[in-house]
């Protein structure tokens, strides 16, 4: 049975909605570890070793993330510096990551015509992910398209519960 690693990053997870259930949703599932670098690392000092082996146990990898400025949380980008190594991750024997499916799953305030050439973010959140894409790629992970939950500063209880239900199948899949 594939083992997934769910890696989530959230500046203020206490003060989290979407993130907050989609956290609670995928936590029971079975071959699922849901990892929490903020409450981890409140301190940002993170744990390589730690962070690697669980990286090596487990077959594909999920980031979970709210859209910052464009970007991910800071303690995801300090993960990857982190974490991601010479000799590990890249490098001619950095072969740790190969073949695992890297799934990111992204909230963002804006909608998706926000994100429409015409809209005020003026490009497509795919583009803006791409250092994500080009880290996949570097490291030898299969990049998968990223899955979206768009527009939740509105988001009424029923669409956050069907945004949740279809992550948890996403997840369920890989
Ligand atoms: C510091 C900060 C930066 C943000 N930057 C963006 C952004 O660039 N694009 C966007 O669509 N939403 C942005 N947002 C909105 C968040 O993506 C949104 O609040 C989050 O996805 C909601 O998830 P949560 O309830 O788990 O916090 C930002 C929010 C914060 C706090």
């Amino acid at each position: 049975m594939s083992r997934t690693l769910v890696l989530t990053a959230h500046r203020s997870p206490d003060d989290s909605r979407i993130n907050k259930a989609l956290i609670a949703a995928l936590r029971p599932l079975p071959n699922v570890t849901v990892h929490e670098l903020m409450r981890t690392y409140p301190d940002y000092q993170i744990d390589v070793a730690r962070e690697q082996e669980l990286l090596q146990t487990h077959d594909a990898i999920v980031m979970l993330f709210p859209f910052y400025w464009y970007s991910s949380p800071a303690i995801l980008s300090e993960w990857q510096d982190a974490v991601l190594t010479y000799g590990f991750a890249y490098g001619s024997e950095g072969n740790k990551l190969h073949g695992k499916p890297l799934q990111l799953v992204v909230t963002t305030g804006g909608n998706a015509q926000a994100y429409s050439p015409e809209g005020y973010n003026r490009y497509p959140v795919a583009d803006l992910l791409r250092p994500f894409n080009a880290m996949a790629n570097l490291t030898g992970m299969d990049y998968l398209p990223p899955h979206l939950v768009q527009g939740v500063f509105d988001m009424s209880d029923e669409r956050l519960a069907q945004e949740v239900a279809g992550v948890v199948q996403l997840v369920q899949r890989l």
